[in-house]
């Protein structure tokens, strides 16, 4: 025993003693350790990204570290995160190789539309869902967002009456099945039954995927640890099995017997079954992988809302003000729609300071080719982790970044504005496809909600810093009807 330490010690001196490789331009870094490599330097603070913050304080605004035997770099200042986003943004369109992300999505993360490399196929992907998931502000679809947003609501406000509010809610499941339904009924134009014991599985599963997606594991860096985690990668494929045969069996089935191919299509659903039809290039595989993907979107609202609400009633005068503004423009006589949106800035303006606090990671790129930033030279297959945190709770980007104050995204005369560095859905070719359904759902969620009842915490009510997602089975909140 003595001898194997002697030994591995001697291992270790001659590592953090040998000179530096000198032929190279790569970015600074901490020097890292074997087999581990510095994945010991992110254990130090609750957020990954707290640690690349203060690395960047010592080795500069981009800096090379290796993660198990993966090399990494992490760029930190915004000028710096468009230059791989945007200028570069066609060398930087891979994504990490994580075993957890072929697992979820049928053994090839390829099929993922979040987290696939970028390809001809992902741009037909991506054309396809633009209509759908990106409809503008003066489109009829956009009129469909809002009347599936109205409507969903209204069966959502009925299911929560049905509560006892006597007594703290759990009300993460109903405010993800109301989202559920609101990305069913837009793109394949049906809905469920709350008690529906099929339905309520797969939104649970769904949220399981989007908390899971959210966590980062050793194995990832690591890949060796595998048989360690041989019953959770299991898991993580029947997910993926469970969510097909529910959108197979209770959506496709139904929705492909009454396609109509002479007609305009209904829904995302038709229009992914027309272009199965059409396209050469895209195969039954791909389309269904599609509306998984889309329909989980949910999950992410349903999660924003909830930590929307978790931000908003610890701070009795944000709901004050919220409440003000929804009753100032709907008299209490009706629900709120999305067209009251443009007079309701204050509670726009909450939600983006719930974003920019919540600091959604952007998922991580990959060198495509070898390449540069900032003059350092960047391998083909390095990670790029872009500190959006950092752009996020930075002093040298917010005033008070530590406060919740949503008038920060308020200008003097009192319209909504942004920041250009200010990016929670990231920007460049691969931007969030989802943003205007996030901006359009959860608004009429949380007004509708605000309106209605008072809200308040049922407990402590702590969120963890750089991640948009609670895990599944979360904090209660205390509700009371208002006006009743
Ligand atoms: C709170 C809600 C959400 C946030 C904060 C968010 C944020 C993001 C971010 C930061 C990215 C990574 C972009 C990059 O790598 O540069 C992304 C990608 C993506 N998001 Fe969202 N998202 C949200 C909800 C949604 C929803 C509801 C949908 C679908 C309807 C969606 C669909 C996608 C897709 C498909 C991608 C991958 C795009 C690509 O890689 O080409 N997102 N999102």
């Amino acid at each position: 025993m003595l001898t194997l330490l002697a030994f591995l010690t001697l291992i270790l001196v001659y590592w953090f003693t040998k000179p530096r490789k000198q032929d190279t331009n790569l970015p600074p870094g901490p020097k890292p350790w074997p087999v581990i490599g510095s994945l010991h330097l992110l254990g130090e603070h609750e957020t990954p990204f707290q640690a690349f913050t203060s690395l960047s304080k010592v080795y500069g605004d981009v800096f090379s570290i290796t993660l198990g035997t993966s090399k990494c770099v992490v760029v930190n200042n915004f000028n710096l995160i468009k230059e791989v986003l945007i200028t570069k943004g066609a060398d930087f369109g891979g994504r990490p190789d994580f075993i957890r992300f072929h697992k979820l999505f049928g053994g090839d993360r390829n099929n993922s539309l979040a987290l696939c490399d970028w390809s001809s196929l992902q741009k037909t992907r991506r054309s396809i869902a633009r209509t759908y998931c990106s409809p503008r502000f003066t489109s009829l679809q956009y009129d469909h967002v809002n009347a599936v947003g109205c409507k969903e609501v209204s069966v959502f406000l009925v299911e929560l009456k049905k509560k006892d509010f006597s007594q703290p809610i759990e009300l993460k499941p109903m405010i993800l099945a109301a989202c559920a339904n609101m990305f069913t009924q837009y793109m394949c134009s049906t809905s469920f039954n709350y008690d529906d014991s099929d339905f309520k599985k797969v939104v649970r599963t769904f949220d399981e995927i989007f908390w899971e997606i959210n966590q980062g594991y050793a194995v990832d860096f690591l890949p060796w640890l595998l048989p360690i985690y041989k019953g959770h990668m299991e898991k993580l494929s029947s997910w993926a099995s469970d969510i097909r045969k529910f959108i197979l069996a209770r959506i496709i089935d139904e929705h492909r017997l009454s396609l109509d191919h002479n007609l305009p299509p209904r829904d995302f659903t038709d229009a992914l079954l027309m272009h199965l039809d059409e396209d050469p290039n895209l195969n039954w595989q791909h389309i269904i992988f599609e509306l998984e993907d889309f329909l989980g979107g949910h999950s992410a609202i349903g999660n924003l809302v909830m930590i929307t609400l978790a931000c908003v009633v610890k701070h009795k005068e944000v709901v004050k003000r919220i409440q003000q503004e929804v009753e100032s423009v709907t008299g209490g006589k009706r629900l709120p729609t999305l067209f009251d949106k443009a007079s309701m800035p204050y509670t726009e303006a909450t939600i983006w300071e719930t974003l920019r606090t919540a600091s959604s990671p952007i998922v991580p790129h990959v060198a495509t080719l070898n390449t540069e930033i900032d003059g350092y030279t960047i391998e083909k297959g390095t990670v790029i982790f872009v500190n959006n945190y950092e752009l996020n709770v930075g002093e040298d980007y917010w005033d008070e970044p530590e406060k919740f104050k949503p008038e920060r995204f308020l200008s003097p005369n009192g319209n909504v504005v942004k920041p250009a560095h200010f990016i929670p859905f990231s920007t460049g070719k691969r931007t969030c496809i989802g943003q205007r359904l996030v901006q359009s759902f959860s608004f009429i969620l949380l007004t509708t909600l605000f309106q209605e009842y008072d809200i308040e915490p049922a407990c402590d009510l702590k969120l963890r810093p750089g991640c948009v997602a609670v895990p599944p089975d979360c904090f209660k909140l205390k509700l009371t009807p208002r006006n009743k």
